[in-house]
């Protein structure tokens, strides 16, 4: 492992992803001993003039609850010393200039034995000021390189609205700075089934023969939220559920779920094999894709009165290749349902020639839940237990709840800050898997955005328009009646 200075730069310190993502996954790393106190040193930037402490004050309230253990708050403190604050402008030097002279006074006096310097640069900002910071960072803050090391810059999402602002923004940012250096972060690539995916898929025997048009009838990814766009309706009416959810996290789990065998572990063959996938995606038709908006959406005093944007999207993605041909992949998302949770179900087709069909009997389906109460199970038909020779349906589960007893699944946003110091990218968005994302919703979005596609208004609390509903039969997905998966309780 690399030695030396690690410099955290996190660039938006007080806007409200850096409080609530970026420094309670740094403060977890830390208080697991992925951060030595004699190594790191944190860095906030931002344009708000306040002292150090002000920003430790900001950010311990997302640190500590009131069960805190005195033994957790002294942890807090002791992480929060490693931080300091400088402000400046994202688009003038001297902040940058500022900023540059403190890292390198620290970098100093950690490597007057030896060591290298490494910088990481996390922008918590709008992508509006992503070139100018990159452009900064390129011109004042690069790692000394006398010393060695490396200069890394993580960036969110939404990377641009279409194509061509996307391709825009890498093209400027790819000016300055090389692929290997740039994280893209999508945080759904960081949650622990997520990164299952591809054990459970090429680890198994059992599903190799299986994975495929023959066997498997439809496929469904689902995103949904029981809250509505609460106090972000102004960032979200310009993207919409479509920009927000489904281009990025739901494509990236169907990247998983459909892509071919990499050549190997290392990262650039799994992300070959991921633009092969999006590559292979045909256009979207109009008549498969229904589009909602919850009633009371507008209200939002930041969200216009006419707004046309959409809060639940439901489309059939087809992929054209030998393994997938037929197969409809069905992406959904929504706020302001009727529920809160994310999963993957692939349901499997009808049993040839099948003995039991008079008692009717359900698909199998395999599912995969994302959140909240993670757990893989697969749902099979099983003799009822008892004298009678009658069937039921049944599941194989694997709650990660009961299974790992005791033990925290770490959060995305954790697992992925730590990759990026280790310099992995294997879960972290290329340029050109990006390209290809965008290419195929931005025809899509394009129609929304002109007014040509309309939303359907649902009720709040629901499961959205029925039309979705339609629309999921109509691709041949098969609903098992009276049948529902009740998570064990330990
Ligand atoms: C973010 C979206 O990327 O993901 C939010 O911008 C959404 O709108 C969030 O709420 C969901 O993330 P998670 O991890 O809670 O499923």
């Amino acid at each position: 492992p690399e030695t030396g200075c690690l410099s955290i730069i996190v660039l938006g310190a007080s806007g409200d992803l850096a409080k609530k993502k970026t420094f309670p996954a740094l403060f977890n790393l830390y208080r697991q001993g992925f951060l030595h106190s004699n190594e790191v040193h944190i860095f906030g930037y931002a344009r708000t003039k306040i002292s150090d402490d002000e920003l430790r004050n900001r950010i311990r309230g997302y640190l500590i609850n009131k069960d805190a253990t005195s033994e957790h708050s002294e942890e807090v403190s002791k992480f929060l010393q490693l931080i300091k604050y400088v402000s400046g402008s994202y688009d003038a030097e001297d902040g940058f200039r500022l900023l540059d002279k403190e890292i390198a006074e620290h970098e100093f006096s950690k490597n007057s034995q030896e060591g290298s310097s490494r910088r990481l640069f996390y922008l918590a900002l709008p992508p509006s000021v992503y070139p100018s910071v990159c452009r900064m960072i390129k011109l004042c803050c690069m790692n000394k390189s006398n010393l060695g090391g490396w200069t890394r810059i993580v960036v969110e999402k939404p990377f641009g609205k279409d194509l061509d602002s996307a391709e825009q923004l890498s093209a400027q940012i790819g000016e300055l700075f090389d692929e290997p250096q740039i994280y893209r972060i999508d945080h759904y690539l960081g949650k622990e089934l997520v990164q299952n995916l591809l054990v459970l898929r090429f680890a198994n025997r059992m599903f190799l023969p299986l994975w495929n048009r023959d066997n498997i009838d439809n496929v469904q990814i689902v995103f949904r939220e029981d809250f509505g766009t609460e106090g972000r309706g102004g960032y979200f009416d310009e993207y919409g559920i479509i920009r927000d959810i489904i281009q990025n996290h739901l494509l990236q789990v169907l990247c998983l779920v459909a892509m071919e065998k990499p050549v190997s572990l290392k990262p650039e063959h799994i992300r070959d094999e991921k633009v092969k996938v999006l590559q292979s995606v045909l256009p979207i038709t109009d008549d498969e894709v229904v589009l909602g908006q919850y009633e009371g959406y507008t209200d939002d005093p930041t969200v216009p009165d006419l707004s046309n944007t959409p809060t639940f999207a439901s489309m059939i993605l087809r992929i054209h290749n030998e393994r997938w041909e037929g197969v409809p992949f069905i992406l959904k998302a929504g706020k302001a349902l009727n529920s809160r949770k994310a999963e993957i179900r692939i349901q499997f087709k009808d049993v040839p020639g099948d003995i039991y069909r008079c008692q009717r009997q359900g698909r199998n389906e395999f599912v995969i839940r994302l959140q909240p109460l993670e757990a893989i199970y697969m749902k099979l038909t099983v003799k009822q237990p008892g004298l009678e020779m009658s069937t039921v349906q049944s599941e194989l589960d694997l709650s990660y709840g009961q299974r790992y007893q005791g033990f925290t699944i770490p959060e995305a946003y954790e697992r992925l800050i730590l990759d990026t110091i280790r310099g992995d990218q294997q879960h972290f968005v290329r340029r050109d898997e990006l390209k290809a994302a965008w290419e195929i919703f931005t025809p899509l979005l394009h129609r929304i955005d002109n007014g040509e596609m309309k939303p359907i208004p649902y009720k709040p609390g629901s499961r959205g328009p029925s039309e979705a509903d339609e629309l999921l039969s109509k691709s041949g997905y098969v609903q098992t009646h009276g049948y529902i998966w009740i998570p064990p309780t330990l």
